[in-house]
């Protein structure tokens, strides 16, 4: 793992995009997995407006969202999948077939994630993800506790993300589980980008790059990751020692 330190929001978006980017030039069948949420929103923008700007050929990637909210539906503004819709899949005009997100509405929520695990075992795994992190250092939603060999599953969420995810919604919502793909597909992936920025993400990094490898804290994994990029923006960075 390795960490790469930007001066401010803007330049660290800029870096993933580009990053991204770089890699779809490399390998036209790509497979993307991102993160919803405030992380990533900057780099979702700047990497629609450079694959447009630069007519990148993206007619052969293969998307993949990392989470959802179980019995949100696709249309509440909070959810994960809205969140991809407008800030990716509409900009680009991907097609559903290049893009595919855990259905939280299913009937059959561990059927959709033996789906997604077959799905991803398909096309050969994830060549590039980016994440983000969890006040709580949750990935997606692995949570504290899971198990760093998981796959898809269905997660019970903790109290802090109950109480963080209401900065999603416009009311009031009731958070109890959470659908995601699981830190085995993390750690199989090429390549894992974690960004976190801001002095509120300050501590859950220090404990990220430089706390114990523990269950207990999902985004410690990073460090056992050969291809693993935390990239923050001066702000997290702050209480690195080293
Ligand atoms: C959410 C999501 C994660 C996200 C994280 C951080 O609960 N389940 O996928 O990366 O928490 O969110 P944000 O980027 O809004 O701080």
């Amino acid at each position: 793992m390795k960490t790469l330190r930007f001066s401010n929001y803007e330049e660290l978006s800029a870096y993933a995009a580009n990053e991204i980017v770089q890699s779809i030039k490399e390998k036209p069948t790509l497979t993307l997995c991102l993160a919803s949420g405030h992380t990533p929103l900057r780099t979702a923008e700047l990497l629609v407006k450079q694959l447009l700007d630069e007519k990148v050929d993206y007619s052969r990637i293969s998307f993949f969202g990392l989470d959802e909210w179980v019995g949100l539906p696709p249309e509440n503004e909070g959810s994960c999948f809205y969140f991809f819709k407008t800030k990716l899949f509409e900009p680009l005009q991907l097609p559903p077939s290049q893009y595919h997100l855990l259905n939280a509405m299913a009937e059959d929520l561990d059927a959709e994630c033996k789906k997604m695990d077959a799905l991803i075992d398909d096309k050969g795994g994830i060549d590039v993800m980016l994440v983000g992190i969890g006040m709580n250092g949750h990935i997606g939603f692995n949570e504290p506790g899971t198990p760093f060999n998981k796959f898809c599953h269905i997660a019970e969420l903790d109290d802090t993300t109950k109480t963080v995810g209401q900065k999603y919604f416009k009311e009031q919502t009731a958070l109890h589980q959470g659908i995601t793909i699981g830190l085995g597909h993390l750690m199989n992936a090429k390549k894992v980008f974690l960004k976190a920025d801001g002095k509120r993400k300050a501590e859950v990094i220090q404990k990220t790059v430089e706390g114990d490898i523990t269950e207990s804290f999902p985004a410690s994994i990073m460090q056992q990751h050969a291809n693993g990029f935390v990239i923050v923006d001066e702000e997290a960075a702050s209480l690195l020692t080293k």
